[in-house]
């Protein structure tokens, strides 16, 4: 196999160091902005000299961001090449286009490394549904995030602190208020229930909020009453319709989620037949990630061309009701008060989401 790799980052860096070890696969052509000098593989400045290139077979897209990442990978279709790629954003966004596309042109698609990092999450997903109803999909997604949360709370160190942390480590995306707010799990959450339940979710019927607005004071909060903060996201079959939403949740000292350390990841599915299945590894980082990149290689080598094509557009339906601690301007009903925070009676989570649209200084979990 040869290939195009697209960008030099965190992830195409360790994409060009797993493959040079292959005898299956080589890097051939690298799409970089600054002048590297690879041993063994050309650097080039034009998408062309990829797409255009006919000893190329396979693109690897490892930039990130929606523009130019989805143009160039669309070349990379058109001109007959397979693609892998680890970026979210595009196949969240672009998937029930470019899968009917590479259907068309016969080539492979494959993306296990957009969700989980290293975890094989997409991939066991996909061939759980095989045999299965998946009921609920969800979790811990973003290293970055809990990366933060888990030093909030074991350290006591400060959001800011720990943040530079994280983006120095390679977790954080280029534009960190992607992970902070809720986005990169936000485009997980929606990927990984299209892929679960065969729809294809409007995006914009998703709420998400994220971690931003988390102080030292809501931890020792959480602390007094046996709670940690995780930003977990849910995609729910909830009757006829579906649940998800994406926003911090205090679980139990002792649930599994609560011990989630570090950059890793936890995530769950339901299913009718197996009942509670749960991932749990490095959600981001170089290695992690570069190795998931590399599985997919393998796998368009065996010839695996393709997730689960999407099914039905569909909305979701958030009016199901959580409790939820609050520290801002609450003005609705409240069961207990802690120190300056509250929490709430029972409020939708349509409703919380367009409280905290309102005030978005304030900083909202729900409870478990
Ligand atoms: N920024 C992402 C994270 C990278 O922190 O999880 C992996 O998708």
């Amino acid at each position: 196999m040869n290939i195009g790799l697209l960008g030099f980052g965190v992830v195409g860096r360790g994409v060009y160091e797993i493959t040079t070890s292959r005898d299956d696969m080589q890097v051939k052509k690298v799409l970089c902005l600054e002048d590297i000098n690879l041993p063994d593989a050309e650097s080039v400045k034009d998408i062309k000299c990829i797409v255009e290139d006919p000893s190329i077979d396979t693109v690897v897209e490892a930039m990130g961001g929606l523009h130019p990442a989805y143009e160039f990978v669309r070349a990379a279709i058109e001109a007959g090449k397979n693609v892998v790629t680890s970026n979210k954003a595009l196949v969240c966004t672009f998937y029930d286009e470019l899968l009917p596309l590479a259907k068309e042109k016969g080539v492979s698609f494959r993306s296990t490394a957009a969700v989980g990092g290293g975890i094989g999450w997409l991939s066991e997903l996909e061939r759980s549904r095989r045999v299965q109803k998946i009921l609920e999909v969800g979790g811990i997604m973003n290293g970055t995030c809990n990366y933060i949360l888990d030093n909030m709370t074991r350290f006591g160190l400060d959001y800011a602190e720990v943040l530079k942390q994280a983006q120095k480590l390679g977790y954080a995306e280029a534009n960190p208020s992607t992970d902070v707010d809720g986005i990169d799990t936000w485009h997980k959450v929606i990927l990984s229930s299209n892929i679960a339940f065969g729809v294809t979710v409007d995006k914009q019927s998703v709420p998400v909020a994220g971690i931003r607005n988390i102080q030292a004071q809501d931890v020792e909060n959480f602390k007094a009453h046996g709670l940690v903060c995780k930003l977990i996201s849910t995609g729910k079959r909830n009757g006829e319709g579906y649940s998800i939403y994406v926003h911090p949740t205090l679980v139990k000292e002792g649930d599994l989620e609560a011990a989630v350390p570090m950059n890793y990841n936890l995530i769950t599915f339901v299913g009718e037949t197996s009942d509670r299945m749960s991932f749990y590894g490095q959600g981001a980082g170089r290695y992690p990630t570069a190795y998931n990149v590399v599985q997919d290689l393998v796998d368009v080598l065996e010839g695996k061309g393709f997730y689960a094509p999407y099914g039905e557009k569909v909305s979701a339906d958030n009016s199901v009701e959580l409790t939820w601690y609050v520290r801002g301007n609450w003005t609705g009903a409240v069961a207990e008060n802690w120190g300056e925070a509250v929490v709430t009676k029972a409020v939708s989570v349509s409703d919380m989401h367009a409280w905290i649209k309102e005030n978005p200084d304030a900083f909202v979990a729900a409870i478990r």
